[in-house]
């Protein structure tokens, strides 16, 4: 099995794609919160606008479409990892039709594709941590083990743990990854119980950031040239006492970028793009 993979963390490209206004009201939630479509809206251009104009991204944007008002969570629909693309089924009926769109924008950026094809296979991106070294996949109400071995025949130079997700939509909607070996995790007991887990199933001995509130542990980890160690988390209006935490890395860059509107419909920083490391003009 492979060790860590060469540039972890280093991205030249970005899948995002902008929110339709049946967002508002069809978009999957699991509390039934009243979402501000001009706010959710406004919170995507300004991400969008962190990883173009502050991480010098390549960002492909794709067109929202009304017929599939989740749309936006682009990360639920493929794993990328080195040049292959998983284009995956997502757990959602509603959202299987984002797969076709999201086929052809990796084929414009020539990734190798694989496409989730077995009808008894779901799998969400946001079930999907990769942490450099391998690959923890949450079976909960969107991903089943199916999905998962598939995940696992398709990136074959690394080793696929799965970890089981009760309370939460997704595995990373309580973790994510702040750097090459550091897990950054949520402090309830599902996301404790999770990391246990994780642990056990590894070789590898990862450091953890535990952060106080569970929804705060997802944030999107960058290594770009001249900048180093970025960090995507959330910010201080939002979880005051996580932000706490993120400020004692000083190794990294962090930059808050604001997901309270999108939140409400249960998605997470991560799940708003998709990162690519390829050497191409777009
Ligand atoms: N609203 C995101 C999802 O449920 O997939």
């Amino acid at each position: 099995m492979a060790g860590l993979m060469g540039g972890f963390g280093n991205f030249t490209h970005a899948i995002v794609r902008a929110i339709p206004a049946s967002f508002a009201k069809q978009a999957l939630r699991t509390h039934g919160y009243e979402v501000d479509l001009a706010a959710a809206q406004r919170e995507q251009e300004l991400y969008v606008g962190v990883l173009r104009h502050k991480l010098g991204l390549q960002v492909l944007e794709l067109p929202a479409d009304e017929s599939v008002p989740d749309c936006v969570f682009v990360e639920d629909v493929a794993v990328v990892c080195g040049d292959t693309a998983l284009v995956t089924r997502p757990g959602a009926a509603s959202r299987r039709k984002e797969a076709e769109t999201m086929k052809m924008a990796l084929k414009e950026l020539n990734l190798n594709i694989v496409e989730m094809m077995d009808e008894t296979a779901t799998l969400d991106g946001g079930d999907v941590l990769f942490t450099g070294r391998e690959f923890f996949v949450g079976l909960s109400r969107r991903t089943n083990q199916r999905g998962a071995e598939i995940l696992a025949d398709t990136f074959k130079d690394y080793a696929v743990s799965t970890v089981p997700v009760y309370d939460n939509l997704h595995l990373k909607s309580f973790c994510s990854m702040a750097g090459p070996g550091l897990i950054i995790i949520g402090s309830s007991e599902a996301a404790q119980k999770a990391l246990k887990i994780m642990q056990q199933m590894s070789d590898h001995r990862y450091d953890k950031l535990t952060v106080p509130d569970d929804a705060a542990a997802n944030c999107i980890y960058l290594n770009i040239p001249n900048k180093g160690h970025v960090l995507l988390h959330c910010t201080p209006e939002e979880y005051p006492e996580s932000v706490k935490v993120f400020e004692k890395l000083k190794d990294h860059m962090l930059i808050p970028v604001m997901n309270a509107e999108k939140e409400k419909t249960d998605g997470a920083l991560t799940c708003c793009s998709i990162l690519i490391n390829k050497k191409m003009e777009i």
